[in-house]
């Protein structure tokens, strides 16, 4: 799986659990996920790249079933410090507002990935499913090649989230980066529908 993709993925999947305390979340039963959509946002010669992502079905519902499958490319090795500034945007009455870095969740810059990984899944932990089975790293570093990620299935449990996202748009940009270089760009944009 692609990088940047791995990235954005463990920010929204793990991330948000492992660190938020509890006071800002609130419990949502039902939550769905509408019109996902990706592009890279990168200059045209950055080196990480997400080639495919496609997720289905649309809506994708919170518990629930999602299929995925990526792929990407890097043309460097990915190795620490590997920094992602995440700029998160809502749209309010017609304009995009940019949603504060709160309990390391919204607009963050995150120093080392590398270092959140390895905290997430100790060296010597298989990695997680389905990376374990196709071969797929989850810890720096990342060598430069190809990576694709089958279609796959994921169980999304019940999630509490952050209590300021709220039903509404929302687009996310995350930039990688090593040492001051670029290495890649990746937008996402999608629509929160909870009770
Ligand atoms: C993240 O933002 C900081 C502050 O604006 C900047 O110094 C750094 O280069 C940025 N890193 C990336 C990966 O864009």
């Amino acid at each position: 799986m692609d990088r940047v993709l791995f990235v954005t993925l463990s920010l929204v999947v793990f991330i948000t659990p492992v660190t938020s305390s509890t006071s800002g979340l609130r419990s949502v039963t039902k939550a769905q996920i509408l019109g996902f959509e990706w592009k890279n946002c990168g200059a045209p010669e950055a080196p990480a790249v997400l080639k495919t992502l496609t997720v289905s079905p649309d809506p994708i519902s919170i518990p629930g079933d999602l299929q995925a499958s990526a792929s990407g490319t890097t043309s460097v090795e990915l190795a620490a410090p590997l920094a992602v500034n995440v700029t998160l945007e809502k749209e309010v009455a017609g304009f995009w507002v940019k949603v504060p870095c709160v309990e390391e969740v919204g607009s963050c810059h995150y120093k080392d990935v590398c270092d959140l990984l390895t905290q997430l899944i100790p060296p010597g932990q298989d990695c997680p499913e389905p990376l374990h089975t196709y071969g797929l790293p989850c810890r720096c570093p990342f060598k430069a090649g190809s990576y694709s990620l089958p279609p796959s299935d994921f169980d999304l449990p019940v999630m509490d989230l952050p209590s300021w996202l709220t039903n509404g748009d929302y687009r996310v940009q995350g930039v990688l980066g090593s040492r001051d270089r670029e290495l890649g760009c990746l937008k996402l944009s999608l629509s929160l529908r909870s009770d």
